[in-house]
């Protein structure tokens, strides 16, 4: 079976979140079980200046973004694992971001991704792939299936290719004024209120959803909530109606990347047999973050998070409890970047706290790996998470969760008061400050039982959330699709 896999970001090449991880970790788990699999995916400034080798293929492709023709260099990975081609166009990819600088999104954010899809489909045709799937992802990937339908000058091209489209996240839709429409070359017919139109705008992600075969998102419970008008922003009357085609597959940890015993970028690997090792990561944590880790820290819990500083992460809710939580003997450790008044309230908070409240702004792998191996505890209290991927790492690494029970939150973490003997974490159901800090109480009395913490650390850390069950799942759809 021959997949494409469209993507905007790839770990290690360039990310912004948990999109990258699904990008780098899938296909790879896809072709273990036997698929011919590629990806592709744009060449931002930072794919060109990474370690990582990259050469040009010499192949170069016409794309048609409205009355220009423009040219794409197609560049390939030298990495092992699937192919994985870069449509690099220097005016539109390098930049200092991928999507946004903190105060605005690029303006022209249509233009750069009809081009990337464009060019997607031309790499395709160029290089004759025949594919039977393509994977698209989120709504920068939108519209490939208009152009797999149309062609990319928009007077046809037949598709014989199944399309299957994954909803990473429904808040971020990629809407655009009308008057951007003439970018994609696409007929004025495919403007219309059952396909791309969206209360007088451009809609990507509702293009995904209504042309592709297959639609899926990261979680059940997600799946479930996105029909609802509390998780639907407003696509939830389009959802329902293709709800026969949609289905949730949890994403999975890649854990050759994410595992204490062989991670390289914490300060002593340990394991569910031989927790000592946390001790020395957990020091080096607090260190790290410029804190000074007394004596007294045993006693004291750290709570670990790192995230992006958006609404959906439940920043609101932080800055109200952020009193409460620190009036109990713990250390914060964050790591975050996103929004400016957020990023300025995390700054407040390292200030008004000076010994226990520690804060990186900006984006820093190696630290996301330290914060969850120091922390004794994650807080994870999103307003909505489609997925969510720190929470299954935080379980690998013995760091038990603190979550909002919502999404893939609520599919992958059951609350001990629950279950003592299944339970995983603390959970709280109503979004409210009291509801958090209900549970973070819970998490400190439990703490402190230091013999029945560690129990529940040994166990958490021998669950099993495979990219192999997942990419499995995808098979299975993969092949109702070709029969
Ligand atoms: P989302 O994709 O909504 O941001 P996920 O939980 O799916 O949330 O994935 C977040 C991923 O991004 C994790 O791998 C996390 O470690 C990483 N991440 C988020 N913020 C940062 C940051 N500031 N620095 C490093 N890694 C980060
Ligand atoms: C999105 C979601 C997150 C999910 C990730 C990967 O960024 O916000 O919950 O884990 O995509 O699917």
């Amino acid at each position: 079976m021959k997949i494409v896999f469209a993507i905007s970001e790839i770990t290690p090449y360039a990310s912004t979140g948990g999109l990258a991880d699904v990008g780098a970790a899938l296909p790879v788990a896809l072709q273990g079980q036997g698929l011919d699999i590629v990806r592709v995916m744009p060449m931002y400034r930072r794919v060109l200046e990474d370690d990582h080798a990259h050469t040009d293929t010499g192949l170069r492709l016409h794309v048609p973004v409205g009355l220009r023709t423009l040219q794409a260099e197609v560049w390939q990975s030298v990495d092992p694992g699937p192919p994985t081609y870069f449509i690099r166009k220097d005016e539109f990819f390098d930049r200092r971001e991928l999507y946004s600088l903190p105060e605005r999104d690029y303006d022209d954010n249509f233009e750069r991704f009809v081009f990337f899809q464009k060019a997607v489909v031309a790499l395709m045709d160029q290089l004759q792939f025949r594919a039977d799937i393509v994977h698209a992802n989120d709504w920068e990937t939108g519209l490939i299936p208009y152009f797999l339908d149309h062609g990319i000058h928009g007077v046809g091209r037949g598709r014989t290719e199944k399309v299957v489209y994954t909803i990473h996240n429904l808040a971020y839709q990629g809407i655009f004024p009308d008057s951007e429409f003439p970018y994609s070359n696409l007929p004025y017919s495919c403007f219309s209120l059952e396909e791309l139109e969206f209360y007088g705008n451009i809609n990507c992600m509702k293009g995904g959803i209504v042309r592709a075969d297959v639609l899926t998102t990261v979680s059940k419970r997600y799946a479930q909530e996105i029909l609802t008008p509390e998780f639907g922003c407003g696509l939830e009357g389009v959802l329902s109606d293709a709800r026969d085609k949609l289905h949730g597959i949890m994403n999975g940890v890649d854990y050759s990347a994410w595992d204490p015993s062989t991670d390289h970028l914490i300060a002593a690997p340990y394991s569910a047999e031989n927790l000592s090792g946390k001790k020395t990561c957990r020091k080096a944590a607090i260190e790290r973050l410029g804190l000074e880790a007394s004596s007294g820290t045993e006693r004291a819990p750290v709570i670990g998070m790192v995230s992006r500083l958006v609404d959906q992460k439940g920043m609101d809710l932080l800055s109200e409890a952020m009193d409460r939580i620190m009036s109990k003997d713990v250390y914060f450790l964050l790591l975050g970047s996103g929004q400016e008044e957020y990023q300025e309230m995390c700054l407040e908070w390292a200030v008004k706290w000076p010994e226990r409240f520690g804060v990186y702004l900006g984006y820093n792998n190696a630290l996301a790996h330290q914060i969850e191996a120091g922390a004794d505890l994650f807080m994870m209290p999103s307003k909505f998470e489609p997925c969510g991927l720190n929470q299954l790492y935080s379980l690998r690494y013995g760091t038990i969760p603190i979550v909002h029970a919502t999404g893939g939150l609520d599919d992958s973490i059951r609350d001990l008061s629950e279950d003592a003997t299944t339970g995983n974490g603390f959970k709280f159901r109503e979004y409210s400050v009291p509801a958090l800090m209900t549970a973070v109480e819970r998490a400190l009395v439990a703490y402190r039982d230091k013999k029945k913490w560690a129990a529940l650390q040994k166990r958490v850390m021998q669950e099993e959330y495979s990219w192999d069950r997942s990419a499995r799942e995808y098979i299975g759809l993969y092949e109702s699709l070709l029969t």
